[in-house]
């Protein structure tokens, strides 16, 4: 039967067919090099409501979870496709909002040159240095490539096309779903062209059900990759039951389950026949290391078994 496509229906954003090409040009580069790439998705999808759009759906995810995730991948050297909401957490700089360089970071005398020095007190901007290194090693290495989206019609768009770019690596790919994905959207041809006017009372809006788009992904986009998709629920009784539905209907290989209040202490590692709790101790949190270091590190070594696997 014909592949039924999920995301024609949502307008594409403008740029969708050169970023396209350069995921893929990405992507053949690292396989070229024998380099394990991941797709790391991170923050959440913005949902307009009208088609000059002046209110959103939107969603609590930081993109933290996925910007540490990038970190930890490039340093176990992976090639890393960051697929990230716009103004969410980035790799090395979430570390260092604009307040606290701004207020360490002074001129050190003229340009010269067209070069610019600034200097800082090494105490006030702890792990800058380190940070700024880590990037400029990755961006050097050509081993890291940072993807933008918006609303929800942009990520399904740069995820399908992100997916084409990987799926000729086969088991080398990986994709690790952090973004937190509206389920919910109003159709273009349903929105009200203007601004909807209070004046008019309380407001009711039905919205469509999105599309899993896990679905496409396993059975069409990249079949043959390593699959990680994430859940987050509130209430802890249904967690893990939702994580091994999922896997039971999607048929891929890791969810990585995590309760609202812990999201940065705490997850399970769920495939079809085990379940692994990571947990960051006092000890851990106090010396600066992250639930994402876990998490990848978890993951590398499944991802190695399932290359072995495949091949
Ligand atoms: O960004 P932070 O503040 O650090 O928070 C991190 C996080 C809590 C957002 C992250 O750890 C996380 O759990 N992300 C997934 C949240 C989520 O959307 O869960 P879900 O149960 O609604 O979706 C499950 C999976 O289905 C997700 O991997 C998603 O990529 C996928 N999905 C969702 C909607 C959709 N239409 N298609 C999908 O394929």
């Amino acid at each position: 039967m014909a592949e039924v496509d999920l995301v024609a229906e949502f307008p594409r954003p403008a740029g969708a067919a050169r970023w396209a090409e350069v995921m893929a040009r990405f992507a053949a580069r690292l396989g070229a090099q024998g380099r394990r790439v991941v797709l790391v998705t991170s923050g959440g999808t913005k949902v307009p409501l009208e088609a000059r759009p002046v209110r959103f759906l939107d969603n609590f995810s930081s993109g933290r979870r996925g910007a540490m995730s990038v970190e930890a991948f490039l340093a176990a050297g992976y090639g890393v496709l960051f697929l990230y909401r716009a103004r969410s957490a980035f790799p090395y700089a979430h570390r260092f909002p604009p307040q606290t360089w701004l207020a360490a970071l002074r001129p050190a005398g003229p340009p010269q040159a067209g070069l610019l020095s600034l200097e800082a007190e090494e105490k006030a901007l702890p792990g800058f240095a380190a940070a700024l290194r880590s990037y400029q090693e990755a961006a050097t290495a050509g081993t890291f490539l940072a993807v933008e989206f918006t609303t929800l019609a942009d990520y399904l768009h740069l995820l399908q096309a992100a997916a084409q770019a990987l799926n000729p690596l086969g088991p080398s790919a990986m994709f690790y779903l952090a973004a937190a994905v509206s389920d919910f959207y109003v159709p273009v041809s349903e929105m009200p062209e203007h601004k909807i006017q209070s004046s008019g009372g309380p407001l009711q809006i039905t919205m469509k059900m999105v599309p899993k788009m896990l679905s496409p992904l396993v059975k069409d986009w990249a079949p043959k990759a390593f699959i990680i998709s994430f859940k987050l629920e509130t209430d802890p009784s249904i967690i893990i039951n939702r994580a091994r539905n999922a896997l039971e209907v999607y048929q891929h290989q890791v969810v990585v389950a995590n309760i609202l209040e812990s999201i940065h202490s705490s997850v399970v590692i769920v495939t079809k026949d085990s379940e692994t709790k990571l947990l960051l101790t006092e000890e851990e949190v106090a010396k600066g290391i992250a639930i994402e270091e876990k998490i990848v590190d978890n993951l590398q070594s499944r991802h190695t078994a399932f290359i072995c696997d495949r091949n």
